[in-house]
């Protein structure tokens, strides 16, 4: 999709669909106007309550290329940035659904958005950007199409081929530099949300290892791959014994982004990387295991958010650390009971083969650590299915062992629109995952499962003082049935770029 910005007039910019963003106060102040303005002859009244994500199509006359289609966009009140993230998805949802290639926005009030969501235009701009990219994704990609009806395989365009922000003459530069931001952003957040679609025969840990290259070869930075044998020298033995039932090797993957001049802070990002999750020997059940393509989420967020973070030149030094497998039931796989020895040192007595992220996480967070000894960790993953029940599949769990870096996290959930909600690490929990043979078992019984989990990863981190840990199990990806697109959300990049700008 390509954006441009334009100071021409809305009502008379090329286009195949028009949108005029309107918040409950707009609409009953002005649409009358607006409206009349563009040649519709009437409005929805009452029929349209300019709800955020609302939509309502009316019809005009247009003489030339002009769009014949206006969009009504509710943005609700119009006081949050999700307002308007909403507003943008739904349209670009719309869009695509009608197959037309041209969206054109109608940014003139700006200003007052800006003013009544205490954004900037900038910002704003960016956030009608990524609405658009994140309304208009489709995981098209493994259909071939030969099953299509004829009228199908008619000539129209697959998803959206140009957004226009137009009768932004007031605002030109900012509009400009706010949509390029939200272009990168967005566009990573899609590549994540590919990755985590793609089910688990067509990315192996190796073809994850190759997409981190790729975004390295996009952003310009560096890419390191360590294969088998190399993490066997590293003595990573949580990623080695995931691995063990399986035919395919695992890698571990480092992206080292580092900004022209000097680095305000060195980040390291931790992404779990289970391309798919069995569950091994403690065999998943049936039921809904096919979803569990998706437990590589964590990585495809930390590759995205390394690549946008090159791709603003964040002042930052921002260093991916992706342990990636599957975990499956072979012959030669673990088996519950076994002692292993991780990277650290560190002896885990694996009571349940499914608690496997934990484990590789063990030698990533180790790893970070020792390394780069970095300001701030931070690791995602679709670690519990327990932060599901407590949290739902809209919001992350977090943990933090710094309150300032929590708060922090917290905010920028809050201003991203991917919300966190805090979990404590209170020493007490640490009785659940105690072990008779090994330092640590690396499962703690029925209760406060996302909780044991959390407190499993920090005896990974060496002492490290600022670390944070962000269950995303829940939002992470969506099964069919509610109001948004299902499957692959990329949750977390928005939340990092917000986090990462902040510290810029
Ligand atoms: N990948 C799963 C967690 C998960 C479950 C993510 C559902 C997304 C949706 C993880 O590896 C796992 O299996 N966790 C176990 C831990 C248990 C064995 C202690 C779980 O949650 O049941
Ligand atoms: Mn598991
Ligand atoms: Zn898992």
């Amino acid at each position: 999709m390509k954006c441009t910005v334009t100071a021409k007039e809305s009502g008379l910019v090329n286009a195949d669909i028009l949108v005029q963003f309107f918040s409950k106060k707009e609409m009953k102040r002005d649409a009358g106007k607006v409206l009349a303005g563009l040649g519709v002859v009437a409005s929805p009244d009452g029929d349209f309550k300019a709800s955020a994500g609302e939509i309502a199509m009316l019809y005009r006359q247009a003489s030339g290329k002009e769009a014949s289609r206006v969009i009504l966009a509710g943005v609700g009140e119009g006081k949050t940035a999700e307002d308007y993230r909403k507003a943008a998805d739904s349209v670009a949802r719309k869009t695509v659904d009608l197959h037309l290639g041209v969206l054109a926005l109608d940014c003139s009030p700006i200003d007052d958005w800006a003013k009544q969501s205490k954004q900037k235009p900038e910002e704003l701009a960016a956030i009608l950007v990524e609405g658009v990219l994140s309304g208009a994704y489709r995981f098209d990609r493994l259909k071939s199409g030969k099953l299509d009806k004829e009228e199908k395989k008619e000539d129209k365009p697959k998803n959206i081929e140009e957004l226009v922000l137009a009768g932004c003459a007031s605002r030109l530069e900012a509009i400009e530099k706010g949509a390029g931001k939200g272009m990168i952003i967005g566009a990573c957040q899609n590549r994540a949300r590919d990755l985590v679609n793609l089910p688990g025969n067509h990315l192996s840990a190796e073809d994850l290892a190759e997409a981190a290259i790729e975004a390295g070869k996009r952003g310009g930075f560096e890419v390191t791959v360590f294969d088998k044998k190399q993490i066997t020298d590293l003595g990573m033995g949580g990623l080695l014994a995931v691995n063990k039932g399986s035919e395919q090797p695992p890698t571990f993957t480092i992206l080292d982004y580092k900004p022209k001049g000097k680095a305000k802070k060195t980040i390291a990002l931790v992404g779990k990387g289970v391309t798919f999750d069995s569950g091994g020997i403690s065999l998943k059940p049936a039921q809904g295991m096919d979803e569990m393509k998706s437990d590589m989420s964590g990585a495809a967020v930390v590759i995205a958010a390394v690549e946008a973070a090159a791709g603003l030149g964040l002042p930052l030094r921002v260093v991916g650390l992706v342990p990636a497998t599957d975990n499956m039931p072979g012959g030669s796989a673990q088996k519950p009971g076994d002692v292993i020895t991780t990277m650290s040192g560190i002896t885990v007595e694996v009571g349940n083969t499914d608690a496997e992220g934990r484990l590789i996480l063990a030698d990533a967070l180790s790893y970070a650590k020792k390394e780069y000894n970095p300001d701030v960790i931070i690791d995602l993953a679709t670690l519990t299915g327990a932060c599901i029940v407590a949290l739902g599949n809209l919001v992350a769990g977090l943990f933090s062992n710094d309150e300032k870096l929590a708060e922090s996290i917290f905010e920028a959930g809050q201003s991203s629109g991917e919300k966190v909600w805090r979990l404590p690490l209170w020493d007490e929990y640490d009785e659940l995952i105690k072990s008779d043979v090994a330092d640590v078992h690396n499962t703690g019984g029925r209760g406060a499962g996302t909780i044991t989990a959390a407190k499993f990863l920090e005896k990974f981190i060496d002492g490290h003082k600022r670390w944070a840990h962000i269950d995303i199990a829940g939002p992470a990806f969506l099964a069919k049935g509610g109001s948004k697109t299902p499957g692959a959300t990329g949750f977390g990049v928005r939340l990092l770029l917000d986090l990462l700008k902040g510290w810029s």
